[in-house]
């Protein structure tokens, strides 16, 4: 068998043992992709990619988006790595470490993006923090799946604002102004379901820190109840924590999973290549805030 897939735990999580000089074969990709909608989360156990085999296996798995100089921290980068985002806190690479910091925080990426959501995130080790630095991902789908009833009719019809100011909050005590207007015209304040039916017909719970305010609902209301929904996708059942090993290469569906680190020493030099899949599906729309009525003389 040139590639097998076992599963990590019942709702999320698979381990792919492949060959590497067969990670192209058609056969190889298929499989990877059919488990990917199962499993949420495939890990590749010291694969030792190079550069140039993520990126060919990522250009095989979907249509790749160069992220690489419009999001932040990414614009120092250069060479043939260029293609690659490099996630880390390194000075020489990243200049604006509140981005990499706000991935200690549970989220989707790209959701303040006004595009497709994208598919699927690809990510290899190439430096480890000495401890932290697991990833986390939570089942947006089993965690939606799991839910009880009255609650899935109580949300189903929900709308969410998602603000990229929203996710940097953790960051700071007061904003300074010169960074909140740097977010705001770096991203999209977008308009989410809640649960987003996707065209396969299963059903996601769209969370995050970047989730702000539930339309319709105060604002206490509705981030209290973003709040408990995030603590429910968290519970044990339905996440997997990823501990890095050299060499480990990690892919998430992106539209089914929501993830974090665990924090790792900032000086530590812990790097991450990223590529990213671009998603088919659009998810919302930009957000118009309502005009307040204006009573004519
Ligand atoms: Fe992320």
């Amino acid at each position: 068998m040139t590639v097998t897939i076992e599963p990590i735990k019942p709702h999320i999580g698979g381990i792919v043992r492949v060959d590497k000089a067969h990670l192209l074969d058609d056969l190889v990709v298929q499989a990877c992709k059919d488990a990917l909608e199962q499993r949420g989360v495939l890990v590749f156990p010291q694969i030792h990619l190079t550069n140039a085999e993520q990126l060919a296996f990522t250009d095989k798995f979907g249509q790749r988006v160069k992220f690489t100089g419009t999001v932040p921290g990414g614009e120092n980068a250069s060479d043939e790595d260029d293609e690659l985002y490099k996630i880390t806190l390194d000075k020489e690479f990243n200049a604006e470490p509140e981005y990499v910091l706000g991935t200690w925080f549970w989220h989707i990426d790209g959701v303040t993006i006004d595009q497709p959501l994208p598919k699927a995130t690809l990510l290899s080790a190439r430096k480890l923090s000495p401890s932290g630095g697991q990833t986390e991902f939570a089942s947006t789908l089993a965690a939606w799946d799991q839910l009880p009833e009255a609650e899935k009719a109580a949300i189903a019809d929900l709308m969410v604002v998602h603000r990229m100011e929203a996710s940097m909050r953790p960051m700071y005590i007061e904003m300074p102004d010169e960074r909140l207007n740097r977010y705001r015209t770096m991203s999209t304040v977008m308009l989410h379901p809640l649960v987003w039916t996707q065209s396969s017909g299963r059903k996601s719970l769209v969370l995050g820190t970047h989730a702000d305010e539930v339309v319709g609902k105060s604002l206490p209301e509705g981030r209290s109840l973003l709040a408990r929904l995030t603590e429910w996708c968290a519970q044990k059942e339905f996440t997997y924590s990823h501990e890095w090993q050299d060499g480990d290469f990690v892919i998430w569906n992106n539209c089914g999973v929501m993830h974090r680190v665990v924090p790792y020493d900032e000086d530590c030099g812990r790097m991450m290549h990223r590529t990213t899949i671009m998603g088919a599906e659009r998810l919302g729309v930009p957000w118009a805030a309502p005009q307040k009525h204006v009573q004519l003389a």
